[in-house]
């Protein structure tokens, strides 16, 4: 019983196993409790003798125990503290961080080109008086850009608010505010109802320019804009003015960049649709109506403005294909053009 014992507390590997050990073989149904009893049955003469034995006995099965139970503790005390402890060496996982847009960096340098030549920077609400996005800048009642199918009116259409169609509300927001001489820069999101594809955005940016002065002409404006391509685009950059027709200019223009990527020699290009060039935004002398509405003297004064599309300078400049790439939120397209575009 002693050898048996001895072996099964050898042999239990945890601490529960230890605990049937114990209750088996020096438990009160043991063969050593079992033996314990029986000697008082026995003649007075064996009685000593068998008691001394069976003591000793229980004894050392006791002993065994409290060692197996101690070695038991142990192990599972060092057992808890590896599985508790902290590797400080692993190395953490952190959420990506965020990027500054592309598009807010392509503002940001505009503005400092813009501030460099000496101009300010103002600001408009993105939901415009429908009075500053079209009356002011001398569209008819009847012009078709009114119209519900290029405008984002606010409900109800009553209300005579729009989403601002183009940032030239601030060009009468700034001279009716700030007077003349004015040279006013302005970059900001506009919003029309067209389909989103590679090209178009309902929701797209421009930089506004608007210069009112004594003596200003069309060589300024081509001056002015001329300096801003060659500061975006580098110095090698060609442009072109092309007749057009805006409500709030006259004479208007269209200004096109030449085509970086095939320079008007692939009748497929991708970037100019073989035209050889790009066009980048609308331009022209400040209407007098305009300058009137706006409480300027216009016997004394002249001005020209320009709106340009912020995002095709981006596109321009960074060679990205599909303007939808920059409004997916997607931090790798962020991140992928760094901190200076
Ligand atoms: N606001 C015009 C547009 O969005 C661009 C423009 C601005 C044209 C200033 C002339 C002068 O198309």
């Amino acid at each position: 019983a002693v050898s048996a014992a001895l072996t099964a507390t050898a042999a239990a590997s945890s601490l529960d196993d230890l605990k049937a050990v114990r209750t088996a073989h020096a438990g009160d149904k043991s063969p050593l409790a079992l033996a314990n009893r029986e000697i008082g049955a026995l003649p007075p003469t064996a009685k000593a003798e068998a008691g001394k034995r069976v003591g000793q006995a229980r004894g050392r099965v006791g002993q065994a125990l409290k060692e197996r139970q101690a070695e038991l503790e142990e192990e599972r005390d060092q057992r808890i503290l590896i599985d508790e402890a902290v590797d400080m060496t692993l190395v953490p996982h952190r959420e990506p961080l965020g990027h500054r847009h592309p598009i807010e960096l392509m503002g940001t340098r505009i503005a400092d080109i813009m501030v460099g030549m000496g101009w300010e920077i103002a600001e408009g609400p993105e939901i415009e008086a429908e009075w500053f996005n079209f009356d002011a800048l001398n569209f008819d009642v009847d012009h078709p850009a009114r119209q519900m199918q290029d405008t984002f009116y606010v409900d109800p259409p009553s209300a005579g608010l729009v989403l601002r169609t183009h940032t030239s509300p601030i060009q009468a927001r700034a001279m009716l505010e700030r007077g003349a001489p004015l040279y006013v820069a302005c970059i900001g999101r506009v919003f029309r109802t067209d389909e989103l594809d590679a090209t178009h955005m309902p929701a797209f940016h421009q930089v506004e320019g608007l210069a009112v002065d004594e003596g200003i002409t069309m060589a300024h404006l081509k001056g002015t804009l001329d300096r801003l391509a060659s500061e975006l685009f580098g110095e090698g950059i060609t442009t072109r003015l092309r007749p057009s027709y805006f409500p709030f200019t006259e004479p208007s223009a269209e200004m096109d960049l030449r085509c970086f990527v095939c320079r008007g020699t692939d009748p497929d290009c991708r970037a100019c649709s073989g035209t050889g060039w790009i066009e980048w935004g609308g331009c022209g002398m400040v209407n007098q109506n305009v300058l009137r509405a706006c409480g300027i003297d216009t016997d004394r004064f002249s001005g020209f403005a320009f709106g340009m599309g912020v995002d095709r300078a981006l596109m321009f400049r960074t060679g990205v294909a599909d303007m939808r790439e920059m409004i997916e939120g997607d931090v790798r397209f962020d991140a992928q053009f760094g901190m200076e575009i």
